[in-house]
């Protein structure tokens, strides 16, 4: 894994802003959240689904940078005083203890923007299919908005703002589209970009929102019994925004419970698939049971 990841790295890198000229400091508050490090799991999943599909050119390069931009800007400015109020991540102070609110207000929207102006680039590589390449940036501006990860992270605001009892329906609401719709793009993506078929790319988007779900499930769980080395951001997080979560919901537990038979149930829909890819299988279960 650890060079799928450091090519991951390489890739995002390559289409980071210069640090030059009267912007140089939002350009180098982008560099810094984006550098500090992270997991890179949405541009790998993209990468190792669009290898499962039998893609092997480099339009998939800069649709990995652009997934990794969309989520570097949610985390931004999911840390912001007005919304988590979180002062690490990833190890580190978070960006808008570095640079303040304003500059890191300005990073995140530097940082969609360039998410899509890098994906565009993917039309002008060695033989992209530019049907395919609409289709994934369509799926790329869906899943990242309204009716994915910033409508999740409405409701999570909403809820918090309102001091609202919500549900385990709203919550779940929640947890498949601040978290899930990226992780649903990333895997979609890599899929059409490959030629996956409408079917294989449905079922794609099912392993990818229990996958997500799953995910966000254990977020919440390592934000209560996490290591704060670990993980590199604060632990209780959650609780001292009094956030409902899958753990104050259904306890801790269940939540374990909850999101290994989650993660069971893709492993099952993606062994479904006559493709293999087990390097993908490994990333999937690896997510569940995780410490950072
Ligand atoms: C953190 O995402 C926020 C969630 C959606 C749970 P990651 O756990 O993927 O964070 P990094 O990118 O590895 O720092
Ligand atoms: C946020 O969920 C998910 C995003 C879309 C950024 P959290 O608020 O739980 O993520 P962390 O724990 O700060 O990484
Ligand atoms: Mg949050
Ligand atoms: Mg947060
Ligand atoms: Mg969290």
């Amino acid at each position: 894994m650890k060079s799928t990841k450091e090519t991951a790295e390489e890739i995002i890198c390559k289409y980071l802003p210069e640090e030059k000229g009267y912007p140089s400091t939002v350009a180098s508050a982008i560099n810094y959240s984006v550098k500090v490090g992270g997991k890179r799991i949405r541009p790998i999943l993209m990468y190792e689904t669009y290898k499962m599909f039998g893609g092997d050119g480099e339009v998939i390069e800069p649709f990995m940078a652009s997934i990794e931009m969309v989520h570097n800007y949610s985390l931004v400015h999911d840390d912001l005083e007005a919304m988590d109020n979180d002062e690490f991540r990833r190890g580190r102070k978070t960006t808008h203890v570095i640079y303040g609110e304003g500059m890191a207000v300005l990073a995140g929207d530097g940082l969609l923007n360039l998410a899509f102006e890098t994906a565009l680039k993917a039309f002008d590589t060695k033989g992209a299919d530019k049907e395919r390449c609409i289709r994934a940036l369509k799926l790329l501006g869906e899943k990242s908005g309204l009716g994915g990860m910033v409508g999740g992270q409405a409701c999570d605001v909403d809820a918090e703002q309102k001091k609202k009892q919500i549900d385990i329906d709203e919550l779940t609401y929640i947890h498949e589209h601040k978290t899930g719709a990226l992780i649903q793009a990333s895997m979609m993506i890599g899929a059409i970009l490959a030629g996956a078929s409408d079917e294989e790319i449905e079922k794609i988007s099912e392993i990818a929102l229990l996958v997500g779900t799953a995910f966000q499930i254990e977020d919440d769980i390592l934000d209560v019994e996490g290591d704060e080395k670990l993980i590199g951001k604060s632990v209780g997080s959650d609780e001292r925004n009094n956030k409902i979560t899958y753990v104050t919901l259904k306890g801790l537990d269940e939540a374990k419970k909850d999101a290994r038979e989650m993660s069971e149930k893709a492993i099952e829909l993606y062994e479904s698939f006559d493709q293999e890819n087990e390097a993908l299988k490994e990333l999937i279960l690896s997510m569940i049971g995780r410490t950072n």
